[in-house]
Order: structure tokens, then sequence, then C-alpha cells
């Protein structure tokens, strides 16, 4: 995207980093996020009306800590540091930084200056630190603008060079005037317009995939999920019948799934999509199979064949469009945690099939902008605000052997409690709910009759980003009337069970 101004926040490691960046767009201009050692040349081309430091796990008195090219604070641009940010600017330019016997966390006190960073901001605020080390003596010529009774320079800066140092993370809800604090640095300090909005966003982006797409075409592959559905709207508005989109149907999806997504974009907004019937396909190579990751494995290497084909079968492919979002992005660049599972998503096609070049529309967005996106863009709400759904599908719902029976089971479980989520008014705050087909069956008795059937289990999370998650405390009267309903309107089921296990130590879904 060409942004005319763009704020570049240097990546030191700290948990919040994202979060910087999300604040700032939110804040109407845009970031981003690039790693603390990026070259000064680099940074230079990119233009940036300002540069953010900043915090991470480092010291700036161990050998190998983290430090950018120095010379950056000498180009005349804006800086803020914060936390670790404040604590390094201060130490290469001369100031102290001094070690705390102990880590300071939470709220504090601080006494703020006027000055351009704290237009707006009382005199005394709650501010929220994360920190053992702490700036002691501001550099020469810096002022002081902020005391703690933990840190005598909770923030300094020197309003004509501009460069800010805060030792409190203004990012965090936690700091009472963070968004002030945040707003001031661009609007004040950088002196920002605030050029970014969805709006203009959607407008730029169309004009540039016409640009480059001409006449030729594009391919899309669609899992129904969000990324996928609102890239594909964006560039059917960009370029029409030049888009066709292709979704797999590896008998994997839940009740109605298929038939819903073909209403919206094929009969409702007139996209070409076409549907692959890879049902067979898939579960013929699911028999017998009871391994997690197995089928995992299985499910991400057929759906690439049965892509592959379709491909084929369509001659040469101009561009290959994906709904990547800006934390792939971010995630597949800056280290790699450990392998819990192995997850499938469209991520795998570039390598197998061949394109002319691919068109990824929303990487640069978070998955709030993607959902703006998808609001201006006229998508409805249900597809919107769509619960995260995983790539292998109700695979990974039905716990050993996947048979055409669990499988119906499941669906028609899965449907009942959804329904009964969303017509409680429920589902705008659980993160996800679902069905899952345990490979136990018990004892029971209905209508005086010995019953031995299966147990499904209710999962249902709240949960920010995935990444951790806690059960959610849905009413037991509701709990009871999915149970009774289940119990009495899906054959083959005489027990239900509710998950009431956080992640971790579990995971959200149960393979
Ligand atoms: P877990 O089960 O690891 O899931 O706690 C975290 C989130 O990821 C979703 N999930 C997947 N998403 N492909 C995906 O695109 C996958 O293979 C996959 N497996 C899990 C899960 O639904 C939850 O939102």
């Amino acid at each position: 995207m060409e942004h005319k101004e763009i704020i570049l926040v240097l990546d030191f490691g700290g948990q919040y980093n994202q979060l910087i960046v999300r604040r700032i767009r939110d804040l109407g201009v845009y970031a981003e996020l690039i790693p603390y050692s990026a070259p000064l040349e680099k940074i230079k081309a990119l233009d940036p009306k300002g540069l953010i430091l900043t915090g991470g796990p480092n010291s700036v008195f161990t050998k190998d800590s983290l430090v950018m090219d120095s010379r950056i604070l000498e180009l005349g641009i804006p800086v803020l540091g914060i936390c670790y940010g404040a604590q390094l600017i201060a130490h290469l330019k001369g100031g102290e930084v001094k070690s705390a016997a102990t880590r300071e966390y939470g709220k504090s006190k601080m006494h703020a200056e006027a000055c351009p960073l704290f237009k707006g901001v009382p005199e005394s605020s709650d501010v929220w630190m994360s920190h053992t080390d702490y700036v002691a003596r501001a550099p020469e010529g810096y002022g002081i603008i902020g005391s703690t009774d933990n840190c005598p320079v909770a923030a300094y800066g020197d309003a004509v060079k501009k460069i800010y140092g805060v030792q409190f993370h203004p990012e965090v809800v936690h700091t009472e005037y963070g968004n002030t604090v945040l707003r001031n640095f661009l609007y004040e300090v950088c002196e920002c317009k605030g050029d970014w909005s969805m709006t203009n966003f959607i407008g730029e982006m169309v004009e540039r995939i016409r640009r480059k797409v001409g006449d030729r075409k594009v391919l899309l592959a669609m899992s129904g999920g969000v990324d996928s559905a609102v890239a594909a709207t964006l560039l059917h508005r960009a370029i029409g019948p030049n888009l066709q989109c292709v979704l797999v149907d590896h008998g994997l999806m839940r009740k109605y799934e298929v038939e819903g997504i073909v209403k919206v974009f094929r009969d409702g907004i007139g996209m070409n999509l076409e549907v692959i019937d890879a049902k067979e396909r898939f579960l013929k190579k699911l028999k017998g199979v009871t391994d997690p990751e197995q089928k995992r494995k299985i499910i991400g290497a057929e759906f690439i064949h049965a892509f592959e084909d379709y491909s084929k079968s369509l001659g040469k492919i101009d561009f290959l469009a994906q709904g990547t979002i800006y934390p792939d992005v971010i995630e597949s660049g800056f280290g790699k945690a450990a392998l819990i599972k192995s997850h499938h998503n469209v991520g795998g096609l570039p390598s197998v099939i061949a394109f002319d070049e691919i068109i990824e529309p929303l990487r640069d967005l978070f998955k709030d902008e993607v959902r703006k996106v998808g609001f201006e863009l006229g998508l409805d709400k249900k597809i919107v605000m769509r619960q995260p759904f995983p790539g292998p599908g109700l695979a990974v719902r039905v716990i050993g052997e996947i048979t055409e029976e669990k499988l119906r089971i499941l669906r028609d479980a899965d449907y009942i409690f959804r329904e009964e989520i969303v017509n409680n008014g429920l589902d705008g705050e659980i993160w996800q709910y679902f069905a899952v087909i345990t490979d136990l069956r018990s004892v029971g008795v209905m209508g005086d009759m010995r019953t031995y059937d299966y147990t499904v289990a209710l999962r249902a999370v709240t949960s920010v980003d995935a990444m951790s998650a806690d059960w959610a405390r849905i009413p037991y009267e509701l709990l009871a009337k999915v149970s009774n309903r289940i119990i009495n309107e899906v054959n083959g089921v005489n027990r239900v069970v509710y998950d009431i296990t956080s992640k971790p130590p579990a995971t959200i879904e149960w393979e």
C-alpha cells in the first residue's frame, strides 16, 4: 500500500508490540512493525513520520543487548521510546540507566509536566509499569516530563529534537491517558494528518488491484472464513468476473455451511464461485485414521491435491489471491513457536501451483481492520463476525476414526448448540462455541430401553486472540436446554458433557 504517512515501530521483542501498531492505526495513522535491526537506509527509504522503539525483555547492561542503528536518533525524525526503548535512548545519549532490586509491575501514579507529548494529560494520572531497569538520569538537554514514586524519570524528552522516552506503557488500557499520549505523539510531535481509514484503504486497494490485474484472471481459494471472504469481496469489487473463486468441499464442513457460502457469494454478490465436491476423496484417505496429527497432514495434503487438479483444469493462472493478514505475516517473519498442532490453511498453495504473481490484499491489516473492511463492503454480520473455524474442519472435532455416522451426529449436535447460543444473544461474547463427538460410548436409558450411544462434548471459550482461552460460563439453564435438545433430536447420542478446561493446559480444539 502506498501510505502517505507511516510510523515505523522498531520491534525489540516486547509482548505489547503488535498492540502499539494497532493503537496507532486506530488513531488514524498507518503503522508497521519492523525488526529493531532494520538498516538505516531502509528506514530512510520508507520516509516515516515518526519512529517508536518498543519495550523488550532485554537490559541495556547485558553484553548482547539489542541496539538499533543509533544514527536514527540523528535523522531529525521524531522518536518515542517505550520502556526498554526509553532506557536505550537514555543509555545511548549519555543519560543513566540503573537496575532496581525488584521488578515494578502494575499501576503507578505519574506526575506529568506540561509538554507537547502530554497535552491534555492531567498533572496526576495512572500509568502502567512493567520493568526492572529504569532511567535514573535523563540525557543532557532532555527535560524530565514525568515522574512516579519509583521512577524519578518516568518520562523525559526534548521538544526541539522531538525525541521522547516513557518508562510506562501508553499502549495498554491500564494507562489512563495512554491513547492521549500516543495521539499527541502522532499529531502534536510528528505532525501527522491521519490518512489511514478503512474507506481510504478500500478505495486505494481497489484501484491498485485494477491497475495490477488489468483484464487478466485471478484465482482465489475460499474457505468461508472471514479473511478469504473479505479478500474475495474486495477483489470482486475491483475486477468482477475476472475473479474466479473455488471452494474445496472436503466433507468436513458444518451443517448448511457450503450452501450458505454459495447463497451469499454466488447467488447474492454474483461471484464466480465453483464448489469442488471432494468429500469422497477426503473421507477415503481418512478411513481408519485416528491420530490427530495424521488427520491434519492428510487433510492438508489432500486439499493441495484437490486445488492443484482444479487449477490445472483452468489452464494458465495469472494471479493467485490469498486472504493472508498482518499477524500471519509477522508470525512467519519473527521467530517460531513450538509445534503444538500442524495448522492447515491455504498458505501452502503457492509452492505447488504455477501462477505468475500472488495478490494478498489484506496483508497489511489486523483482524479487526479486516472486519471493518468487510462491513464497509456490505457483508453481513454473520460472515464478518463469524467465529474461527479450523482448516481441517470437523475432522479435529471427531475423536477417533471419522465415519459418516459420527459426522452426522456432530453436525446435528453442533447446529443445535450454535443455534441456542445465538438465540440467547451470547454469540457476541463467546469466542468459539461448538460440539465435539468423542470416541466414547456409554450406557443410558431412554423410554425404558437400554442405550449404548456416543457422548457429545460442548466446548465454548472466551478469548481475545486464541493464544489463551477460558471456558465460557454459560448459564446452567441454557446448557440444560441444549443437552435436552441434542438427546431428543439427534439419534445416536445419550450423554452430553460440557468442557470446563481453559487453554492452557487444554487447547481450544480437541485435536
Ligand atoms: P487450538 O486448538 O490450538 O486453536 O487452541 C487455536 C485457534 O486456531 C484454530 N485452529 C485452526 N485454524 N487451521 C486454522 O486455520 C487449523 O489447522 C487450525 N487448528 C486450530 C482454532 O479453531 C482456534 O481458533
